[in-house]
């Protein structure tokens, strides 16, 4: 299939859990709202404004909800942790890889190669939702909802 006939499906919030942790919660919601506007852009052959605004958005998101996700899971001793912040990491690296393929195709007003990274985030953004966020973020928000409830 050729890349300008390829459609992405959004990501569906319906499809998500949530912890509860309020911050935690809503930087999820922020995630698929922000990544539908850049999948709904690509599916609409108009993304090359929004690239930009998605890699910076997705820079953020690696550093904050991660740090929130990490230090709930440090504090409360979550037994898994060490798989997860794996995962974190590896996205972490990935974005950056993002940014510094978009400050050089930039420099060089490569149209062609801004095409082919926007094609690299639709995978980054669905693949996170679906591996990450709806298995192992899911695992963790049951843990989560525990913790809460037992604080209460
Ligand atoms: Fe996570």
């Amino acid at each position: 299939m050729a890349q300008q006939d390829m459609t992405f499906e959004l990501l569906d919030i319906q499809r998500c859990t949530f912890s509860k942790h309020e911050e935690l919660d809503a930087q999820q919601e922020r995630y698929v709202e922000k990544g539908n506007v850049f999948l709904r852009a690509f599916n609409k052959r108009s993304f090359l404004s929004v690239v930009e605004p998605t890699i910076i958005y997705l820079t953020d998101y690696t550093k904050e909800h991660f740090v929130t996700q990490e230090a709930f899971m440090a504090l409360h001793q979550y037994p898994a942790i060490e798989n997860h912040v794996v995962e974190h990491n590896r996205q972490v690296r990935e974005v950056a890889r993002s940014l510094k393929s978009l400050l050089q195709y930039k420099a060089k007003e490569n149209h062609f190669a801004m095409e082919a990274l926007g094609m690299t985030l639709t995978m980054l953004i669905t693949d996170w939702f679906e591996f990450h966020i709806l298995e192992t973020d899911t695992r963790l928000n049951e843990f989560i909802r525990f913790e809460i409830r037992k604080v209460k």
